[in-house]
């Protein structure tokens, strides 16, 4: 029998020391709040959309409000959730008020015929289904937006890709922390969800991974499930958690994660992270950042048959 199983991260890159308690704090937080939901009898996707809102809506997350800025200094914030048990899917990006992006991504899913909704005609599709709108726009990423714009000014003008060398000479700080979230539930189905301001300085209408399936997320009970987080022109080239998902028909969670991000590293260099979940409830986590923020909760049977719920967490 599978184990009840969340694994939720807030991000690649670095975080700075003085922002690592916080960090673990809100991942901690979100996975042990959708272990409760687990152990009630709840769906992975319920699961998996209750633990992302719960990091949407805590400001030190690059997600939801606290959503990094875009070159221009716009909150333009993406998501994707994907149910396992049925393979359907399903992407929001582009958003700039809809308070909790991942329950427009769900509403897109289970209420539209597309997998990938953007812009302004999704903010009206989530005005529609009653969603809650607020500022996505922090004051500390109005200074951190300042900041990041004064080093830009220093770089070379008139190339277009400056922005993610910046982030790959200047620090990994400018990556932001996309969060992600993937479960297994009692009927061993799984699910993935995750959100996202972006990388920061991202020209305007520049999509990431997070809303693209197989890209930044993926979920097929058949295999596991993945999300990435980092650079997402690089997840999206090489539609990593589908790859990761893929080997996880011969290779345990962590296995895949690593052999993922060894890639991942070989093929396009550094600059992005994995969480895997596999049918059997076993996580994995790898990265090639200097940091990724996760906490994992899992509940299994040892041998005198007694359950044992198990929090990790690490930077
Ligand atoms: N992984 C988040 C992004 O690149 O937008």
């Amino acid at each position: 029998m599978a184990s009840s199983t969340i694994i939720v991260h807030g991000g690649a890159g670095e975080w700075p020391e003085l922002k690592q308690a916080t960090g673990l704090s809100g991942v901690r937080q979100a996975a042990t709040r959708g272990f409760g939901l687990l152990q009630r009898g709840g769906s992975a996707l319920r699961v998996v959309e209750t633990a992302v809102m719960e990091m949407e809506d805590n400001p030190i997350f690059n997600a939801g409000r606290g959503s990094t800025l875009n070159l221009v200094g716009d909150v333009e914030a993406d998501a994707g959730i994907m149910d396992g048990k049925t393979q359907r899917g399903a992407g929001v990006a582009l958003l700039r008020r809809v308070k909790n992006p991942i329950r427009l991504a769900r509403v897109v899913m289970e209420k539209t015929d597309h997998a990938l909704l953007a812009g302004n005609s999704a903010e009206k599709l989530g005005e529609a289904f009653g969603l809650p709108e607020a500022s996505l726009k922090t004051p500390e990423r109005v200074r951190q937006w300042k900041q990041a714009r004064r080093q830009l000014e220093k770089a070379d003008p008139g190339d277009f890709s400056r922005n993610l060398k910046l982030i790959r000479t200047k620090g990994q700080s400018l990556l932001g922390d996309t969060v992600g979230a993937l479960a297994i539930d009692q009927n061993g189905d799984l699910a993935a969800a995750d959100s996202t301001g972006g990388v920061s300085l991202k020209l305007p209408g520049r999509i990431g991974d997070s809303p693209i399936l197989g890209a930044g997320l993926y979920a097929d009970n058949r295999i596991g499930a993945a999300t990435a987080t980092g650079v997402g022109e690089i997840a999206m080239r090489l539609v990593v958690s589908k790859s990761a998902c893929d080997a996880m028909r011969a290779l345990t969670a962590q296995e895949a994660a690593s052999q993922t991000i060894k890639t991942v590293t070989k093929l396009a260099g550094k600059g992005l992270g994995i969480v895997t979940l596999d049918r059997k409830g076993r996580y994995g986590v790898a990265h090639n950042t200097p940091h990724l923020c996760w906490a994992a909760f899992t509940r299994s049977r040892d041998s005198s048959r007694k359950c044992i719920s198990n929090l990790s967490e690490r930077f």
